[in-house]
């Protein structure tokens, strides 16, 4: 696997591979990989020529500097583990090569930035958007692949790419769990062992939600889920909603949402803030 650090260097590399008329899989990531990372790895590896991976913990889009701070970091590990998925390049810039100044583009994706994670983490998508454009312009990818367990941050890359024009294939990748259901992430490992043992409540209500599910019931079962959830030690729900999968507004009264149904969770427990989500309804 070849290392860039630089991105005048990563571009030469990959234009040579272009002029090849090798195709070029992107998979964008923070590092401390997991299985649900690896399993995009896998997917551009066996969907183009060339595989590249990056590593870049994205200060702007972190509105809280603790977990900034906290936010786990292992290169050495994350290289053995896409040297065995089959990676064939990765890309881990420094702060001052990805922003040698500050980039104050602010994008407008309507609703989709204001809901769920938005009313919550507000300017959090704004930088997601600034560094995949960012990294998409350096990399020019066929495809681009991206996890479903962060489901609004799918929906707003889909958006950037229609907004921008972007000749690049946005590939959803299913959400990657655990045994015992939780979704794997990054932030699992600062989990402490108690809350270790909690934490599949969370797949566990939504799959509950799920089976629940009557178009005429939402308030009650989403009240009693919470409920159900906040009396965990620990657990503190933020949002629990069901809405529409690709507006992800809340439900037609009518129930005609044929972009189908979705429940999205945040939650924290402890001081670990952790999203879930599952699909209830397919498209129609
Ligand atoms: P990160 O959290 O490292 O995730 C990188 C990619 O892996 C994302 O597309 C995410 O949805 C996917 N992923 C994480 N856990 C997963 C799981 N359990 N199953 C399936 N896919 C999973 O998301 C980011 O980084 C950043 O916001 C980024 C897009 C790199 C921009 O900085």
């Amino acid at each position: 696997m070849l290392h860039f650090q630089q991105i005048n260097e990563l571009k030469v590399a990959l234009k040579n591979e272009r002029e090849c008329n090798k195709t070029i899989g992107f998979v964008p990531t923070m590092g401390a990989l997991h299985a649900g990372h690896l399993a995009l790895i896998k997917r551009a590896v066996e969907e183009n020529d060339i595989c590249i991976c990056s590593i870049f913990v994205n200060p702007i889009q972190f509105n809280n500097p603790s977990d900034l701070e906290k936010y786990p970091r292992d290169l050495e590990k994350d290289y053995k583990l896409l040297e065995s998925a089959g990676c064939h390049m990765v890309f881990v810039p420094d702060t001052k090569e990805m922003y040698p100044k500050p980039d104050l583009t602010q994008f407008d994706f309507g609703k989709l930035d204001k809901v769920l994670e938005g009313k919550f983490r507000p300017g959090h998508f704004n930088g997601v958007a600034i560094v995949v454009k960012k990294l998409f312009g350096i990399v020019e990818p066929n495809r681009a692949y991206f996890g479903e367990k962060d489901f609004q941050q799918l929906a707003i890359i889909n958006q950037l790419v229609e907004i921008e024009k972007l000749p690049i294939k946005i590939i959803p990748c299913p959400i990657v769990r655990e045994k015992d259901g939780l979704a794997m992430s990054s932030r699992n490992v600062r989990l402490t062992a108690e809350e270790r043992l909690f934490a599949p409540n969370i797949y566990k209500s939504l799959l509950s939600i799920k089976q629940n599910f009557k178009i005429e019931n939402t308030d009650e079962l989403i009240e009693h889920s919470k409920r159900n959830l906040n009396q965990i030690q620990g657990m503190e729900v933020e949002y629990l909603e069901i809405v529409d999968s690709k507006t992800l507004l809340p439900l037609q009264n009518d129930g005609e949402n044929k972009d189908g149904i979705s429940v999205l969770i945040a939650t924290f427990l402890g001081k670990v803030r952790l999203i879930d989500n599952i699909r209830i309804e397919e498209k129609h």
